[in-house]
C-alpha cells in the first residue's frame, strides 16, 4: 500500500508517499480502507519534534519507552483521525463487518496517514453518520474528544458561563458547539474577525473579536474560561474568572504549575485534560449528535493527500479554521501490491 511516511524529525518536506508494507489486522482488529484523514496539530507537534517534552510524551506514549523516540521517530506514518471502509476483520470481532463505513481517531498510534490503517474493534471508532461525506467524517474527532475531555473536566453545567478564546480553531469549533448544544452553557466565543460570522452561525451567544476588544477588560465575569487554542494564559485571564471559576487550557506547559499551585491556594482554578481520553462510546454520542443536526465538522480545506507538505505547511501556520482534510486516493483491493 502506499502511505505518508518520514524517518526523521524536521520540517513538513520530511514526509512523502512511499509503498509500505500494509498492515495486517490481528484477531481483535479491524483492516481499514481510508478515505479521508486529517493534518492536525498533534501530527505537526510530533512530527516536527521541536522540543524535548514533546518527544518524551510521544515517547512514552507509543512504546511505553521514555527514551525509544527521542533522537528519531518510532513510527514511520503519522495521522491520528480517518473515516474509511471496513476492508477486513479479526476472527474475534463482532460489532464491525466489512464494507462498513467508519469513522475514529487512532490516538497514540497514528498510521492513518495511509491507504490502509488497523484498529482494533475496542478503539475510538463507531460507524459514520449516515449524512456526511468521508471528508467530513475524517474532520470530526480529534477536536471534539479534546473539547469534550475539556469540558467535563470543568463539569461545566447548565446555564453557567463559559468563554471560549480561540473559537475557530479545530477544538474552538468543536468546543462552542458542545458547550452550547451538549451543556446547553451560556457561550461566549473568542475569535479574529474574519471569523466572527462562522462561530455565531456554530450557536454562539456572544461573539468578542479580539482585534477589537479584550475580553479581561470589559469587566464581564466568566464560571470557565476554556483556553481552546493554547495562546492565553491564567495570569492573563485570571480576573475575568468569577469566584470558583476554572480556567482549562490545551497548551503550555507552564500549566502543569499553576495546576498545582491553585489547587492549594486562592478559589480559582487551573485544570487540565492532559493526556485525553479517546473512547469509542464518546465517538458514538458524536455520531447522535451528527444524526441529530446538532453537530458539524468545520472544514477550512480540503487536500488529495499528495499534497501533504502543503496542507502541513498550512496548518503550521496556526491559522486553520477548523479542519484541514487529506483525500486518500482510493484503491480496489487489500492485498498492497
Ligand atoms: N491537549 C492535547 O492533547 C492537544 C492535542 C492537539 C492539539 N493541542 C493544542 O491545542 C491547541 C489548539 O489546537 P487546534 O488544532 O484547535 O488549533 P488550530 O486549529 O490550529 O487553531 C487555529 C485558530 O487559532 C486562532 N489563533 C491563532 N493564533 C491566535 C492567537 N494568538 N490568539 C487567538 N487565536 C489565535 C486562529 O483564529 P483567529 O484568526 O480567529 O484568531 C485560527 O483559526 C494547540 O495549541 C495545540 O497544540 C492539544
Amino acid at each position: 500500500m502506499r502511505a505518508v511516511v518520514y524517518d526523521r524529525y524536521g520540517p513538513p518536506d520530511v514526509l512523502r508517499i512511499e509503498d509500505v508494507e500494509p498492515p495486517i489486522p490481528k484477531q481483535d482488529e479491524i483492516l481499514v480502507t481510508v478515505h479521508a484523514t486529517t493534518v492536525n496539530r498533534t501530527d505537526c507537534a510530533i512530527r516536527g519534534g521541536e522540543d524535548f517534552i514533546t518527544r518524551l510524551g510521544y515517547s512514552i506514549v507509543t512504546t511505553g519507552n521514555p527514551f525509544a523516540a527521542l533522537r528519531r521517530p518510532t513510527q514511520r506514518i503519522l495521522g491520528t483521525e480517518l473515516a474509511g471502509e471496513v476492508a477486513a476483520v479479526g476472527a474475534a470481532v463482532s460489532q464491525f463487518k466489512v464494507g462498513d463505513r467508519v469513522f475514529g481517531v487512532n490516538a497514540g498510534h497514528f498510521g492513518a496517514h495511509a491507504e490502509y490503517v488497523c484498529m482494533r474493534e475496542r478503539a475510538p471508532l463507531a460507524q459514520m453518520p449516515t449524512n456526511m461525506t468521508f471528508e467530513e467524517a475524517a474532520a470530526v474527532c480529534d477536536g471534539a474528544i479534546l473539547a469534550l475531555g475539556c469540558l467535563r473536566r470543568v463539569g461545566l453545567r447548565q446555564g453557567q458561563k463559559i468563554l471560549i478564546y480561540g473559537a475557530s480553531g479545530s477544538i474552538g469549533t468543536a468546543g462552542v458547539q458542545l458547550a452550547k448544544l451538549s451543556f446547553d452553557a451560556h457561550v461566549t466565543a473568542v475569535c479574529g474577525t474574519k471569523n466572527v460570522a462562522l462561530i455565531q452561525s456554530l450557536g454562539a451567544d456572544e461573539v468578542i473579536d479580539y482585534t477589537q476588544e479584550d475580553f479581561t477588560k470589559n469587566g464581564h465575569l466568566y464560571d470557565v474560561i476554556f483556553d481552546a487554542v493554547g495562546k492565553h494564559s491564567f495570569r492573563r485571564c485570571r480576573s475575568s474568572l468569577a469566584q470558583g471559576g476554572k480556567y482549562i487550557p490545551t497548551d503550555g506547559w507552564a500549566n502543569v504549575f499553576w495546576v498545582a499551585w491553585t489547587a492549594r491556594i486562592g478559589d480559582k482554578r487551573v485544570v487540565s485534560d492532559v493526556p485525553p481520553h479517546y473512547r469509542q462510546q464518546d465517538i458514538r454520542f458524536l455520531k447522535e449528535l451528527i444524526e441529530a443536526g446538532k453537530y458539524r465538522a468545520v472544514i477550512d480545506r480540503c487536500y488529495p493527500w499528495e499534497q501533504v507538505i502543503e496542507a502541513t505547511t498550512y496548518v503550521e501556520t496556526q491559522q486553520k479554521v477548523g479542519n484541514v482534510v487529506l483525500t486518500v486516493s482510493q484503491v480496489s483491493d487489500t492485498s498492497g501490491s
